[in-house]
């Protein structure tokens, strides 16, 4: 379907937030935008958060500035803005990784983000330039603990 809008941003999250609360997001973020008709992906790495909505686009606007209010984060920015595409993430409601750090929980509800699982998981149609924006994002190199 055309006519979409699709946006991402970047985002430092409070400084207590951990993985699970980020479960709790995701299950409140999940149900809304389902009925929102919004897809994409959230990325965390225990410090910063890269997120893809995309989605009709007074739906994906309405619930970027509810996300840029909410307070478990700060800094939030947007990267990237496009009118008139085409939708890329069909399958998730929300799609969730992390980048691999030792604090991070294991199982199926998350899966740990390398350029291997990147590739494997981001859309073949999707732009260069988007590909791009979430391999920068894997790459900002991350202190071990
Ligand atoms: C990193 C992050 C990502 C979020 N992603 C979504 C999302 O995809 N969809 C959504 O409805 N809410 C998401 N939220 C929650 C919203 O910020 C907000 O709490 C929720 O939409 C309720 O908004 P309201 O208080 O303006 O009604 C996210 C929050 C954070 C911190």
């Amino acid at each position: 379907m055309a006519g979409l809008a699709r946006l991402i941003y970047v985002s430092t999250a409070r400084k207590d937030l951990s993985f699970l609360h980020v479960e709790a997001i995701l299950d409140v973020a999940r149900s809304r935008n389902e009925r929102a008709d919004v897809t994409g992906m959230l990325l965390f790495d225990g410090t910063s958060f890269m997120q893809l909505l995309e989605g009709p686009e007074s739906a994906v606007e309405r619930i970027f500035s509810s996300i840029a209010r909410d307070n478990r984060h700060t800094g939030v920015v947007r990267i990237h803005s496009e009118t008139d595409v085409e939708r890329e993430f069909a399958d998730w409601s929300m799609g969730y990784s992390l980048i691999e750090d030792p604090r991070a929980p294991s199982g199926d509800k998350w899966f740990p983000l390398t350029n291997e699982i990147l590739r494997k998981h981001l859309p073949e149609t999707l732009s260069p330039l988007v590909r791009n924006l979430f391999t920068s994002f894997l790459s900002v190199p991350r202190a071990a603990e």
